[in-house]
């Protein structure tokens, strides 16, 4: 991890200043960099939200699970060159072991599902909402720790589970008020790009490598990344196919591309079928551009985006039924997404659609006004509050009897003037 000396060397300074000038030096009371605190109103707000994510898990018939936020490293060592391997919290404990803080969930999940083997009766269908660590360049919704939403099911091959977590995920967007217009959630599939490599004569092995290429056009250009595309042995003829295949943006087109022999272009028509039943057609879009970027993904991808394109992917999952075969296990289908509590708070924040957790700030003003009238002596405080404004009333208490009555505003001074009499 870079910055570790340089942490180091600041700590040394201060230890020098404190020895000559005999003072503590102040401690730097922020978090480390891009990490958060949860003061009470911000743990609201995470309840809130992690609420509403237990519930819609539960509503689909899955159980929580957790796992150490610490793992062996090993567990993320994986050669295809993917961004998430290269942002790891890791180091070699006390006992000389080589151990990460967990960039994500899957690979735990993995080890647990792989642990119990034969004994876990399928489909399981696991949630959790983990804190996952990774060592990031700070943008807009993008930081070093973040929670991840997670829910998976292991054991079905058909693309009904691929629907079924489609269908939570836009369950929970309706729950906080997010409509279709607002969101939108790319569907394709890796066998999309797999069928049009092993056709070309691309070997199975350069599949997923390809994939995490693949994934980094959102950011760069082609030529950028032609070099490592040659170096897996993609000559410039498949490159040109593959740049043609990913423009496709409707299952006609890719019908003519893959013929309707086609497993992928059938599983992406049949899912399309299940959303129209379930009734979240609206909210896919067919994209074969999309292939994300973790490399053990093998089928169906998705990823949610605002509409406007102003902030970076919601939440993503797709298919991996040959990671355990990865760790040395028997391959099990497994479908899953990670959906992180970051860009969602930016899009609530934008659309209005936070509740107000800041009940804290309105207790002290209470409690200050309370005080205040009971230090100039009055006989009534009358508060009014948006609620009150809403149906044009004030709130009217009587401080000797503490009693509170609603009141319209146009009769407040005689109310009080009839009580001071009696
Ligand atoms: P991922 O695409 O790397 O997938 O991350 C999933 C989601 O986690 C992202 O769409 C985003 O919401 C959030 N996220 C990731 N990194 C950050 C970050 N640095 N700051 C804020 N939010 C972030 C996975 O991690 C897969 N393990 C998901 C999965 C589960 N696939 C199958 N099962």
């Amino acid at each position: 991890m870079s910055g570790t000396s340089q942490g180091r060397a600041s700590a040394a300074v201060a230890q020098s200043k404190e020895k000559s000038t005999g003072k503590k030096e102040k401690l730097d009371l922020k978090p480390p960099k891009g990490t958060r605190d949860f003061y009470p109103e911000d743990m609201r707000m995470r309840n809130w939200l992690f609420g509403h994510w237990k519930d819609v898990a539960r509503l689909h018939g899955f159980e929580e699970y957790d796992a150490p936020v610490l793992e062996s490293e090993e567990l993320y060592i994986r050669k295809a060159g993917e961004e998430v391997t290269q942002q790891l919290y890791n180091f070699e404990d006390k006992g000389e072991r080589r151990v990460s803080l967990r960039p994500e969930m899957t690979p735990s999940l993995a080890r647990m599902v792989m642990a119990r083997g034969k004994s876990l009766t399928l489909p399981v269908k696991w949630f959790s909402i983990p804190q996952c660590w990774r060592y990031e360049r700070m943008t807009r919704g993008r930081r070093r720790e973040h929670y991840q939403w997670n829910m998976d099911i292991w054991g079905v091959p058909g693309i009904e589970a691929e629907a079924e977590l489609l269908s939570a995920i836009v369950t929970f967007f309706k729950r906080v008020g997010i409509t279709s217009q607002d969101v939108g959630i790319k569907v394709n599939s890796r066998a999309v790009l797999s069928e049009v490599l092993t056709a070309m004569g691309v070997p199975a092995d350069k599949f997923a490598a390809t994939c995490v290429l693949v994934d980094k056009l959102e950011k760069v250009k082609l030529d950028d990344i032609r070099g490592e595309m040659q170096e897996l042995g993609l000559t410039d003829e498949i490159i040109t196919k593959l740049v043609a295949t990913l423009s496709i943006k409707d299952l006609d087109a890719l019908e003519q591309t893959l013929g309707n022999g086609s497993k992928a272009l059938a599983q992406l028509k049949q899912l399309m079928e299940y959303a129209e039943a379930y009734g979240f057609r609206d909210w896919l879009i067919f994209d074969a551009s999309v292939v994300r970027g973790l490399a053990y993904y093998t089928g169906v991808v998705f990823e949610g985006f605002d509409r406007k394109g102003e902030l970076r992917a919601i939440c993503g999952g797709g298919r991996y039924d040959e990671l355990l075969a990865t760790f040395g296990g028997e391959p099990l289908p497994a479908v899953g997404f990670g959906f992180g509590d970051a860009v969602i708070a930016e899009l609530l924040k934008d659309r209005n659609l936070l509740p107000n957790f800041d009940n804290n700030k309105e207790d002290k003003k209470m409690k200050w006004a309370f005080k205040h009238a009971e230090r100039l002596g009055a006989s009534h405080l009358v508060i009014i509050g948006e609620d009150e404004i809403a149906k044009g009333i004030v709130q009217v208490k009587n401080l000797a009897k503490g009693e509170q009555v609603e009141v319209e505003v146009s009769k407040v001074s005689d109310f009080i003037a009839e009580q001071l009499a009696s």
